[in-house]
């Protein structure tokens, strides 16, 4: 009889193994992923994001830009949340990014509703997509399943990142190289319609610039107000709307901005001078035209591409219990 028993469970567990390895053979992300493993993941992290954000809105395009610099570096397999002296963080391209505390609430939270279950990576994911519905952008399914990665190199961002001095070319290079085309490309930057920069990555751009002064792809009334907002020698970190006059909305202002040579960044006003980066703003600024597009609709799907860039899924990885750090055995 006991016999029986343990042979049933034992034939049960290797069913149930057999439909687990099935499942996850697709090696691809689904929406609902935890929909029985841990039925709350989304509305949980959904809370800590809102309830993070009504003390500092800030975080908001915080953990967008996040995501995004998970997904170019190995991944997005939340290897830019690891602690360490040479880690991903470390980087130069990683200044400023914020956040880190939200995601580490959430996964406490997690850590006691279904343990060894929620990857730190779609936390982040998740998290980056209620950013933009907090700033009243439109929402979209995020596909979930991706596990975490072990690695975090600060090196592996040479190359892989795009650079706010790079060329529209280079910028296409280094989207087309994750599988994201110039429609993508165009769409993504638009994250910049929340958020800020600090001085110190676009003051190049009001002095000594060229031998007469600013870049003259700044419009010369812009010029004088970056300058009154980011004095020469003075504190670098100080943060500046990438979106004049609409920082803390996700709307097409951006684009209109641009269209104004008021972009920010370099890489921001560039998207205006190559032809067919401009088809594409020029195409969300004419959202009623027989060629306009939605802006936020849009904005969804590039993110879905996005947010599966070269993830780990399976058994690959693992599902790490603190987010800043690899589990130990
Ligand atoms: C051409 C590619 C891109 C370049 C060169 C670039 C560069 C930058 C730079 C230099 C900053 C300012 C950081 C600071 O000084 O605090 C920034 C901010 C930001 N970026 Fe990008 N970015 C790019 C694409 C993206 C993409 C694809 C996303 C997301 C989908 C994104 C989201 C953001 C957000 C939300 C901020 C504001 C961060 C904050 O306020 O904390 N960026 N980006
Ligand atoms: C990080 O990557 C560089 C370049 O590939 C390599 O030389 C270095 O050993 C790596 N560091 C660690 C800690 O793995
Ligand atoms: C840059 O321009 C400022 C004011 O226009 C001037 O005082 C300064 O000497 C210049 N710096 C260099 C390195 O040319």
């Amino acid at each position: 009889m006991e016999d029986n028993c343990f042979n049933q469970t034992v034939f049960l567990v290797t069913l149930l193994l057999a439909i687990a390895a099935s499942s996850v053979r697709g090696h691809s992300t689904r929406v609902g992923f935890y929909s029985s493993t841990c039925p709350r993941a989304e509305s949980i992290i959904k809370s800590t994001v809102e309830s993070h954000f009504k003390l500092d809105p800030t975080i908001a395009p915080g953990l967008l830009r996040m995501h995004f610099h998970d997904c170019f570096v190995r991944g997005c397999d939340a290897s830019i949340l690891i602690d360490g002296p040479n880690a991903e963080k470390t980087a130069p391209a990683s200044q400023f990014l914020k956040g880190y505390k939200v995601i580490d609430d959430a996964k406490f939270q997690l850590e006691c509703e279904c343990p060894g279950v929620v990857s730190c990576a779609d936390i982040l994911a998740l998290a980056a997509r209620d950013s933009v519905v907090l700033t009243k952008g439109t929402s979209w399914a995020v596909p979930t399943g991706r596990r975490d990665g072990t690695v975090s190199n600060a090196s592996d961002t040479d190359g892989n990142m795009p650079g706010f001095q790079d060329t529209i070319d280079v910028l296409k290079q280094k989207f087309a190289a994750k599988g994201l085309n110039t429609r993508d490309l165009v769409t993504l930057v638009g994250a910049h319609t929340i958020g800020t920069a600090a001085c110190e990555v676009f003051s190049y751009r009001l002095y000594n610039f060229t031998s007469t002064g600013a870049d003259p792809s700044i419009n010369p009334a812009f010029v004088s107000h970056l300058q009154a907002l980011c004095p020469q020698n003075r504190d670098g970190s100080r943060q500046i709307a990438l979106d004049t006059g609409s920082a803390d909305r996700f709307d097409t202002s951006f684009f209109a901005n641009l269209r104004e040579g008021k972009g920010i960044l370099e890489s921001d006003q560039r998207l205006w001078t190559d032809d067919l980066t401009k088809r594409f703003v020029q195409r969300f600024l004419e959202v009623r035209g027989s060629l306009g597009l939605s802006f936020n609709v849009e904005f969804g799907k590039s993110m879905v591409k996005m947010s599966n860039i070269e993830v780990k899924t399976g058994t690959m990885g693992e599902i790490r219990k603190v987010c800043s750090k690899v589990n130990e055995y």
